[in-house]
């Protein structure tokens, strides 16, 4: 039977019941209390080093919302001197008290929900719904990989042997990670990735996206104020070049990386170059996620599905539905049930409660997605479009496309592609996906349990959904990460994601 993944005494965060209005309401009126403007600068051994700043603006009305000050390359090249200084002292403490920081950060996360609730919705543009579930995330990671952690690195795990001698396994730290975060998930994945390196018994050198810096230099001084010492965890804001700066550092033992397939490849480029050690690379990437309708699924179930994966966090996430290949024989009225379920999504303030899409990250993700519709629009047929308030708002998108092989690229934004099969053409639909190199999330709609196990089986997609939408992994009851363009497989929030942070050593006495 399969191991529950939780430990009896542990259960995810349970949030906010969006149901109960006094509640909400208390929640919202404690949000516009919380008072900025907030800063991030370089953290290392726990000092914030001074520097040039720039103001950090919200995606959602060009608010100032703080300043941070940006690493040179200098500075991260210290920080990861200084995380090496701190290696010996972390990876000899004991799991226990590793993880036992980590218990202390997520009752802190819990403590400092209005503050980082605010944070996401002003420097990430989140709904309070997505808000919500990315700071119930975060308390999830930090408590599954201190759980995990506790079951992994407590004892040496004892192995069979002749008599006469013993045998044992032991995992242990390998030494500096690097962290380095993508901004549509800036606490949960930022701390996730921090979480499990430290829990491994490494130190870090974390970096965030440029477009959020201020909640992960909130993230990291209260990782600190919950016990992570200074020498184990240092922060540097900044963009690409830092990022190189860190991989290029001599003690340098793993990185742990989220965001595009294109940078994963230039970070795997860039470790191959090194001398020395082989450094192994985490990277969880993007993905042209499919869902296939068959002419046996419910319209209104697939409408709601397909208009959650598609457009919820206005198409910003990894997860998102971007190419929907239905059955030709139901096409129609299932295309018709999604563009009236998505006609009604309004597009605005993320603040507003109404709003289901708030913005998209930033003024570039806004040209990008312009000038991929204007680009599109020719050759393809156009089932839903509008026009976006003034700001980064970009319209939910239903565009359809000839045929699965079609879409090429990731479209990192509220565009859904539809394409129709033949009911006896679906092979050939499932051989264009998987020419296209990614395996992420793939979604099922179908009332036939063998063309489900058929679908799946095809395909090396790391999270399949039958008959619901194919967003918003629990951790630890959906581990999270696919393979081929899409990661190097470990899965957050899953039992196998810790031990590829760390060194196995077998010892072996001849008594
Ligand atoms: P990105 O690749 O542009 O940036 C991610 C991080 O890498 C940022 O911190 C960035 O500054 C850094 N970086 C960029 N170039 C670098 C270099 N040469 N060396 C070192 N670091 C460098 O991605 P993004 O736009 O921030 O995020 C969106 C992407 O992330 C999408 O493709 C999405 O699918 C992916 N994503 C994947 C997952 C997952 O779990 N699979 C989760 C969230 C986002
Ligand atoms: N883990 C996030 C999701 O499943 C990306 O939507």
């Amino acid at each position: 039977l399969p191991r529950d993944l939780f430990a009896p005494e542990r259960r995810n965060s349970p949030g906010l019941a969006f149901g109960d209005g006094v509640a909400v309401g208390g929640l919202i009126a404690a949000l516009a209390q919380v008072a900025g403007p907030f800063t991030a600068a370089p953290i290392i051994d726990g000092r914030e080093e001074p520097g040039r700043t720039r103001s950090v603006a919200s995606p959602i009305d060009g608010a100032h919302l703080g300043h941070v000050t940006e690493a040179e390359t200098a500075s991260a090249t210290r920080a990861m001197d200084a995380a090496a200084g701190g290696f010996a002292g972390w990876s000899a403490t004991p799991a226990e008290t590793r993880a036992a920081c980590l218990d202390r950060a997520a009752d802190a996360v819990e403590e400092q929900r209005e503050t980082l609730l605010h944070l996401l919705q002003a420097e990430a543009g989140k709904t309070l719904d997505d808000a919500l579930a990315e700071w119930r995330e975060t308390i999830d990671f930090l408590r599954y990989y201190a759980a995990e952690g506790r079951r992994l690195f407590a004892e040496p795990l004892s192995l069979p042997g002749p008599a006469g001698e013993t045998n044992s396994l032991t995992l242990r730290g390998r030494g500096v990670f690097a962290a380095i975060s993508p901004w549509n998930f800036p606490l949960a994945i930022f701390t996730g990735q921090v979480a499990a390196a430290l829990m491994a018994g490494n130190t870090v050198v974390a970096k965030p996206a440029p477009q959020t810096p201020l909640i992960a230099a909130h993230a990291v001084r209260l990782l600190q104020q919950a016990g992570v010492p200074n020498d184990a965890l240092h922060l540097v804001p900044g963009g690409p070049e830092v990022g190189a700066a860190l991989i290029a550092h001599p003690a340098l033992a793993g990185v742990v990386f989220t965001g595009s397939t294109a940078t994963a490849r230039t970070i795997n480029q860039a470790l191959a170059a090194r001398a020395g050690a082989i450094l192994p690379l985490i990277a969880e990437t993007g993905g042209i996620n499919a869902m296939i309708v068959d002419a046996t699924a419910l319209p209104e179930q697939v409408a709601d599905d397909v208009v959650s994966s598609a457009f919820r966090s206005a198409g910003q996430r990894c997860s998102a539905l971007r190419l929907l290949l239905v059955q030709e024989d139901v096409a129609d009225t299932m295309i018709a049930a999604i563009v009236g379920a998505a006609a009604e999504l309004r597009v605005g303030d993320p603040r507003d409660l109404a709003t289901d899409l708030g913005p998209v990250i930033d003024a570039a993700a806004k040209t990008r997605l312009d000038h991929y519709i204007a680009q599109i629009r020719p050759q393809a047929r156009l089932h839903l479009a509008g026009t976006a308030p003034s700001g980064h708002y970009v319209m939910p998108h239903i565009i359809e496309i000839g045929r699965a092989g079609d879409l090429r690229e990731e479209v990192f934004g509220p565009v859904l592609h539809v394409a129709r099969y033949k009911a006896g053409s679906l092979t050939d639909a499932l051989q264009e996906i998987r020419r296209g190199g990614y395996g992420l999330t793939l979604g099922i709609h179908s009332r036939i349990e063998a063309l489900a196990v058929e679908v799946a089986a095809a395909l090396p997609h790391g999270n399949v959904y039958v008959n619901r939408n194919m967003i918003g992994a629990v951790v630890g009851s959906q581990p999270f990460g696919g393979s081929g363009l899409s990661g190097t497989g470990p899965k957050a929030g899953g039992p196998h994601y810790l031990a590829r942070f760390a060194i196995e050593r077998t010892l072996t006495i001849n008594t």
